[in-house]
């Protein structure tokens, strides 16, 4: 595997958690192969669980690790090409990315949506430099369009907690004050709809994800309908992908708070656990109860981070 960016990159499904639940057993088995190698860890954005997930699963595998903020103490960044960097902008990302690759064997990159413009965000104009420039294999640490760890974490999870052969999962958007990239619920969908459950998406009209995405997932506007007999809710906001309406890109068309989770809508599902990839907004997207219940997987999810990022950094070494 030279690139993680989508579910098509890890292959086979079954493979990729068998791998997982190895490593969960004893996650230093494969120390060896990080030996004298370095994972470069590139944040355009705040993080604290891929932050700390990632580092340690480099560890778990032998690896130095290098952290960079952009922001924090590197040169201003420059990312388009053709501008008079006659401003604040000191460095040409052009110029860092070889420059960076350097230093390193694996290159892990988070950088979200700007929602400047959709084409941008959706071609992953940053996270494509990356690849192209850098020579070496570069991971998604949550891009513009896609944040593939947390899929994997989140298929990891509702694998060791499932009590069907084939659960319902239900996605479901809920309220939140500003306006969040569709990277989570992208590849949410993108790896459901991969596994061997029965994926559905809920969200206010308007609220449409990318075809790309959704591919074959049933879509139902009626909330109350999709929680029906789900053994999974899954919740999560995001801004208007455009999909209907190119010009709503990026905004907020809702704060409408009868969609959040709360103990009536988890009533009508099948007893369901609750996920949320955090950090979450407490009664705005979930009520405390709902969120604080024994049924509810956030913390889990969270761990199992370390090893769906065990996994991939496993295998990127493993095509060095
Ligand atoms: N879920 C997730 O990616 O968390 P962070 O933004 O804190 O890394």
């Amino acid at each position: 595997m030279k690139t993680f960016t989508n579910v098509m990159d890890i292959g086979d499904l079954s493979q990729a958690l068998a791998e997982a639940q190895l490593i969960k057993k004893d996650r230093y088995q494969f120390e060896h192969l990080g030996k004298h190698k370095t994972c470069l860890l590139i944040f355009f954005n705040n993080s604290l669980r891929t932050r700390l997930s990632t580092q340690k699963a480099a560890r778990n595998l032998g690896m130095d690790v290098i952290v960079l903020d952009v922001n924090q103490g590197a040169w201003k960044l420059e990312t388009e090409r053709g501008v008079i960097m006659d401003g604040d902008k000191s460095e040409h990302l052009l110029e860092a990315i070889p420059v960076m690759s350097n230093y390193c064997d694996i290159i892990g990159v988070r950088s979200f949506a700007r929602f400047e413009s959709r084409e941008d965000d959706y071609t992953e104009k940053i996270l494509n430099q990356f690849i192209k420039y850098s020579g070496k294999p570069v991971f998604s640490m949550e891009a513009a369009t896609g944040h593939p760890l947390q899929a994997f974490a989140d298929l990891i999870t509702i694998e060791e907690h499932k009590r069907t052969q084939r659960p319902k999962v239900v996605l479901t958007w809920a309220p939140h004050p500003k306006a969040l990239p569709q990277a989570v619920p992208n590849s949410f969908a993108d790896w459901m709809n991969e596994a061997d459950v029965d994926f559905v998406i809920t969200h206010p009209e308007g609220y449409e994800l990318d075809p790309k995405f959704v591919r074959g997932a049933k879509v139902e506007y009626d909330q109350k309908k999709a929680f029906e007999g789900a053994e999974f809710i899954y919740a999560k906001n995001w801004a208007c992908p455009g999909v209907t309406n190119p010009a709503d890109y990026g905004k907020v068309l809702s704060k409408d708070m009868s969609w959040t989770v709360d103990t009536e809508h988890m009533s009508w599902t099948n007893n369901a656990f609750f996920m949320h990839c955090l950090p979450v907004r407490r009664n705005m997207i979930v009520t405390d109860d709902v969120i604080e219940a024994p049924t509810s997987l956030v913390i889990p999810e969270a761990a199992n981070r370390e090893i769906s990022a065990t996994v991939v950094l496993k295998r990127l070494l493993e095509s060095l």
